[in-house]
């Protein structure tokens, strides 16, 4: 069990004992549109079998022309919402993670303040890609912690069907569209979220990216004829990298914790890949019992896969108050994080 020497909190540069955090809601949503390997099949060079064994995905969902990453986030952070009890103008900050904003300016956490009528909250987005929720739930956490705001929506959103290659096989049978929140505050109580760790390698940004739409290659006629504006990954690398990065990181957060392995409830990993989940179960001599997966329903969402994964196990009883959870998490960057939590 969690180290209790820790407890109360108390920030060393304040007089002010630091309040702990608690997840209080969460929701999810994911476009009705549903691709299958098999229509998959018909579009690239490709195999139900083939994307099955490699990667543990089934199916995805595809958003349609119509309905952006805001829309997503704002159906998530409503359901979130209205399992937390609370009302939009209660929110003091929305933290949206994503590398699929509506536009590249404002944030999509200011469109998403608008059109769930959030009118106190302060609103930026978060760029860390899949790990860009746990990022956020970081930061946001500190506000809490601190005193500053008492209650923050964080979400994780995607539209990644706008930045996949659809010609290219290796990359665009293995993402999806879809959001997940969550709304923090301080119950009062102990616990909550008792630890996170963030890191990241920038040696490291070229294995997975999106090399134009910014400042170093503006969109232009010949940014657009080159395929710069697609997703890029070097797969064998970033898998690579996927498991000692989220090894490391589950291993750091349970240490800082004094808690083991078999203290945890659920793990909760980045929903990318079922092979790169298996070997870090294996690495952290987790059974598969405990960990949550729903990759073969969505694919990877980026930075909305582990905020859904919370929202559907939570939803689905893995876990109950009290119960330890893992969170971990890696993305382009490269980025990871996790995060344990008293449920
Ligand atoms: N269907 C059929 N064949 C394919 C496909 C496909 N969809 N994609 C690639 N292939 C072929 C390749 O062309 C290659 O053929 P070749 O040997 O004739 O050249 C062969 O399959 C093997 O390709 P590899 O890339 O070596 O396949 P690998 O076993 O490495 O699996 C995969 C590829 C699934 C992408 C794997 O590397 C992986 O999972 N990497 C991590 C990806 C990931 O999780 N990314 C996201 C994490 S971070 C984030 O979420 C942002």
């Amino acid at each position: 069990m969690p180290n209790s020497n820790k407890s109360p909190l108390r920030n060393p540069r304040s007089k002010r004992p630091l309040r702990p955090v608690h997840i209080v809601g969460t929701g999810s949503y994911v476009p009705d549109r549903i691709l299958t390997n098999a229509d998959l099949e018909k579009i690239v060079d490709t195999t139900d079998e083939w994307i099955t064994t490699r990667s543990g995905i089934k199916e995805r969902r595809i958003a349609p022309d119509y309905i952006c990453t805001s829309d997503m986030a704002t159906e998530a952070a409503r359901r979130a919402m209205d399992q937390a009890g609370i009302r939009a103008e209660e929110i003091d900050l929305i933290i949206c993670a994503t590398i699929t904003p509506d536009m590249p300016f404002p944030a999509t956490a200011c469109v998403i303040q608008n059109k769930i009528g959030a009118k106190r909250a302060a609103a930026f987005d978060l760029e860390a890609a899949c790990s860009g929720f746990l990022y956020g739930l970081e930061v946001g956490q500190q506000f809490i912690t601190s005193g500053t705001y008492d209650t923050v929506l964080v979400i994780g959103a995607e539209k990644l069907s706008t930045i996949v290659d659809w010609q290219d096989r290796s990359t665009c049978v293995l993402f999806g569209d879809g959001a997940g929140a969550a709304i923090l505050r301080s119950r009062g109580e102990e616990h909550g979220i008792l630890t996170t760790c963030m890191g990241a390698d920038g040696s490291q940004a070229d294995i997975l990216m999106m090399p134009a739409g910014g400042s170093k290659f503006p969109a232009s006629k010949e940014s657009v004829s080159a395929g710069m504006h697609h997703l890029k990954m070097s797969g064998k690398e970033v898998y690579k990298q996927a498991v000692i990065a989220m090894q490391t990181a589950a291993e750091e957060a349970l240490r800082k914790c004094n808690l083991t392995i078999n203290d945890i409830k659920c793990v909760i990993p980045h929903q990318a890949n079922s092979r790169i989940i298996e070997a870090i179960a294996d690495r952290l001599g987790a059974p598969m019992e405990k960990i949550y997966m729903n990759l073969q329903r969505y694919g990877n969402v980026s930075a909305a896969s582990v905020a859904i994964a919370l929202d559907e196990a939570a939803r689905e009883g893995r876990f109950q108050r009290g119960d330890l959870i893992l969170l971990v998490v890696f993305g382009s960057g490269l980025t990871w994080a996790s995060c344990v939590i008293q449920w």
